[in-house]
């Protein structure tokens, strides 16, 4: 079974084709809940405990679902609360998995590398399948494996994963991450809470979502400090108990409907956003020529009329432009008048939704190696792309076929935005981030007949 089926039969998706007849603006509202990139964290963070945790506002998404999954072969019973979207998390019978069930979840999501701290601490042992998520780029766990070995962890590789165990438990460690690796950060921190002694983290991430994670690690009983300059101090603590917390939106969904609407002339709010942590994204919105309207539940965007204008982006860790965030706007940026040109540093390999955008009319020209160009921001990095967007150019139907998570919702909005009629295949992988948006679509006056 492909990724795509996999994912898109995981929250019942009976569709993995949708034919699109583009040209309408989008407009209603849309309700957005917890991040996917806290809230399956926030589940591995429960296996700390052995106790009870309460996860809120959790969206149907497969990347939960492979999250669940892990959980449960690992004894971790996971059922629906009373509120929709309520997780219940009952970690007080953890227990090791086979291999073989381990295994089945290989491939399906970059979360399980985040077991390794958890499972150590209440196993001694761990074994990580191999890992998937989109591939946009390399995707080295090699921040991960070293700072878990500063712990006092034995990893070794074998061919279907990682085997690790920690005879003489984990002792808190001095760890600066060589870039400020969400995921990493996220790894030191779930490690550490419970490590004998303090860890000190430089370069860490500071994205809301690892704000959030940190604030369900304190609910649990954690003590650990934001410090300025991406130090995080954590003093470990011997047993963590459960949490009841209610997850940060998704703020990466939230910036794909805000761009759909800008790329359709639509007009969209967005339920549960919260601007402040879309600053930097509400910025760049402005300057294209859209318009927003912060409201107490949500943010409403709009395309006022008249010509977007052209933007020059470098993506980056926060509190910078959030690479999530590139792919989506990129369509808006094809009907801009002039010469954008987007800056990709944190993914080597981010472009590639584009070629459908070209078969669709845009002009956009990749730069593999990216360029320099004065008065850059961010330091350029080895990996890093550019993409130039030259508009506007008229979009028209095309038969094109999803790449990954984010490539995928823009290659929806270039379809809602293009003239014709267009067929969005692969469609399934869109599941893994955002929730039933078949029914979102429709819920916006979007045109589209679907097929499995
Ligand atoms: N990196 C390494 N070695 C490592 C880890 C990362 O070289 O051990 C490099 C990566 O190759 C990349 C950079 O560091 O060039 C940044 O990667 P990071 O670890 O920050 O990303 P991640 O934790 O794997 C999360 C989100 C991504 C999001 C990035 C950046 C999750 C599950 N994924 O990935 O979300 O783009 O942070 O904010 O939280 C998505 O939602 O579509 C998605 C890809």
């Amino acid at each position: 079974m492909s990724d795509a089926a996999r994912a898109a039969a995981s929250v019942g998706l009976t569709f993995d084709r949708l034919t699109i007849e583009g040209g309408k603006p989008l407009e209603g509202t849309v309700d957005v809940r917890g991040a996917k990139n806290l809230v399956t964290k926030a589940m591995v963070a429960s296996l700390l405990s052995e106790d009870v945790s309460v996860l809120r506002d959790v969206p149907d998404l497969s990347d939960v679902r492979v999250v669940r999954g892990l959980l449960e072969i690992h004894g971790v019973i996971v059922e629906e609360g009373a509120q929709p979207g309520e997780l219940r998390l009952d970690t007080r019978n953890v227990r090791r998995a086979h291999v073989r069930e381990i295994d089945a979840h290989a491939g399906s999501s970059r979360i399980p590398i985040l077991f390794c701290g958890p499972l150590l601490h209440q196993l001694g042992e761990a074994f990580i399948p191999d890992l998937g998520g989109c591939r946009i780029g390399d995707r080295p766990i090699d921040f991960h494996l070293d700072a878990l070995r500063k712990f006092g962890a034995i990893v070794e590789k074998l061919p279907a994963g990682i085997r690790l165990s920690a005879p003489n438990g984990l002792h808190g460690a001095h760890i600066h991450l060589p870039y400020p690796s969400v995921g990493a950060t996220e790894q030191v921190l779930l490690t550490a809470t419970r490590a004998e002694g303090t860890t000190e983290l430089r370069n860490a991430a500071i994205e809301p979502e690892i704000m959030d994670l940190i604030a369900i690690l304190q609910k649990m009983g954690a003590i650990i400090s934001v410090e300025p300059n991406r130090v995080i101090l954590i003093e470990g603590v011997k047993e963590l108990r459960g949490y009841t917390h209610r997850a940060i939106f998704d703020r990466n969904e939230a910036a794909s409907w805000a761009s759909a609407a800008l790329a359709t002339r639509g007009n969209v709010f967005v339920k549960g956003a919260v601007q402040e942590h879309m600053m930097t994204f509400l910025n760049v919105f402005r300057k294209v020529g859209g318009e927003f309207d912060v409201l107490e539940d949500g943010i409403r965007f709009w395309h006022p009329g008249g010509a977007l204008k052209p933007v020059v982006i470098e993506t980056d860790v926060h509190p910078g432009f959030m690479t999530d965030w590139q792919q989506p706007l990129i369509v808006a940026l094809t009907q801009a008048d002039g010469v954008s040109t987007v800056h990709e540093t944190v993914y080597e390999n981010r472009f590639g939704f584009t070629d459908a955008l070209l078969k669709m009319g845009a002009d956009i020209r990749v730069h593999p190696r990216g360029f320099a160009a004065p008065n850059r921001r961010v330091p350029r990095r080895e990996l890093e792309q550019a993409a130039v967007i030259t508009g506007p150019t008229p979009l028209h139907g095309a038969d094109i076929v999803v790449p990954d998570l984010r490539g995928g919702f823009s290659h929806l909005i270039a379809a809602l935005t293009a003239e014709g009629q267009s067929t969005v295949r692969n469609v399934g992988i869109i599941s893994r981030g955002y929730e039933n948006f078949g029914d979102k679509l429709k819920a916006l006056g979007a045109r589209f007949s679907v097929e499995g």
